[in-house]
């Protein structure tokens, strides 16, 4: 098998770039280790930012989007027991976030994929990728059948995500990689109930952090603080709805419409980057090349953003052969890496609590909060991150 750009991985990353490069007439295919089915039914991110959902509009996958994604123009930061709104709309000069899942656009690019006659191998395991210090690249894997075979191609693409085969094809003494990890995880839930709250809920508690989204307007998304080893056997449905109601109660009597809880899991928070995102003819993307704790919604829009750097590199390398923009792509890309790195570092930081806290940092982060809350400096800051900033 052979093609331009060998990618590996069926993400957000993967499946937007392929659509990008066949706007320019680049060649591609996408080697996924996972079946279609299981990754269109993987619940995951929900947020997108507005450079998102422009990239998706541009590429002609957003019509679904636009019909079923609800538009927030703002977001709820809980704590002292009140709600303060953040307006993004007006501190952005109309800029807003999109809740629209993320299995949801892994359907609506699988499908356009597909739609142009894109080669995606789903079921299929890379084992190796080789000679990417060369002109000519191997990707060797074994297929949905079991046989074994090989793509070779003039670049390769890992967005196979954090625990992918790509990263470690950077030999160790040519990359660095930056860890830091939480000590707290995230309890998450999928309920059959009403919306609880038009705009998403990040509260602050004595308790520990929640959050509380949605998914459609009968399905509803909410997380809570909890201890990374804990296992969600040890949480009823009785425990985890009176742990999430202590968590948003406060003197205006706000209540969590309660359902059936269908789904839980608990995420581990880590902060991950690899520099740099690229070796030969090897260029990292999304989840591959790092990893944000959830607070703030920035894993999706991040991998978007690298590809977005990617095709414009590409672009110009199949063009004329000019490499500028693909040795440059690691830098251009990670400076948006590391404002999304403080940034979810920061609104993680700022609004769960630490085992180690003294009552100074709770003095402290409330403190921080009616700053974010209360003047238009932080909460812009605050907005303009949230929505995003145009990609390059
Ligand atoms: C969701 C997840 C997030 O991490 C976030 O900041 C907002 C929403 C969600 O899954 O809906």
């Amino acid at each position: 098998l052979r093609t331009q750009v060998g990618i590996v991985g069926a993400g957000p990353a993967g499946l937007l770039l392929s659509l990008m490069l066949q706007r320019r007439g680049i060649d591609s295919v996408i080697i996924e280790a996972r079946d279609r089915e299981a990754i269109e039914a993987t619940i995951r991110a929900g947020i997108l930012e507005q450079s998102t959902v422009d990239l998706m509009a541009e590429l002609g996958v957003a019509d679904r989007l636009r019909r079923e994604g609800v538009v927030h123009e703002g977001t709820i930061l809980r704590f002292g027991g009140r709600n303060h709104r953040i307006d993004f709309k007006e501190l952005t000069g109309g800029r807003v976030a999109t809740l629209y899942p993320q299995h949801e656009v892994l359907k609506d690019l699988i499908a356009a994929r597909l739609a142009q006659g894109g080669r995606i191998l789903f079921g299929t395991k890379v084992n190796e990728v080789a000679d990417v210090g060369t002109a000519a690249p191997v990707i060797r894997f074994a297929g949905a059948d079991g046989a074994a075979g090989e793509l070779r191609c003039d670049v390769v693409i890992g967005a196979d995500g954090s625990y992918g085969a790509c990263r470690p094809a950077i030999p160790a003494d040519r990359r660095r990689d930056f860890l830091r990890i939480y000590p707290f995880g995230w309890f998450g839930i999928l309920c059959e109930a009403p919306v609880s709250s038009e705009e998403l809920i990040y509260a602050r508690h004595e308790r520990g952090f929640a959050l509380i989204s949605s998914r459609t307007p009968e399905v509803q998304r909410m997380y809570f603080q909890c201890d990374p080893n804990d296992s969600v056997e040890n949480w009823s449905e009785d425990r985890i709805w009176a742990e999430l109601q202590a968590r948003v109660a406060g003197e205006d009597g706000f209540r969590l419409k309660q359902g059936r809880i269908f789904q839980k899991n608990i995420v581990p928070m880590r902060s991950f980057v690899c520099e740099p995102m690229q070796y030969g003819r090897l260029f990292l993307a999304g989840d591959a090349a790092h990893a944000v704790p959830p607070t703030g919604a920035k894993g999706l829009n991040l991998a978007a953003s690298d590809v977005w750097h990617l095709d414009r590199a590409l672009g110009a390398f199949f063009a004329d052969g000019s490499t500028a923009l693909m040795e440059g792509y690691s830098a251009a890309a990670l400076r948006r890496v590391w404002r999304a790195q403080h940034f979810s570092w920061w609104m993680t930081s700022m609004l769960h609590r630490f085992p180690d806290a003294s009552e100074f940092d709770d003095r402290r982060q409330l403190a921080e909060l009616e700053l974010v809350t209360g003047t238009m400096p932080a909460a812009t800051s605050l907005a303009q991150t949230y929505v995003g900033m145009p990609f390059g």
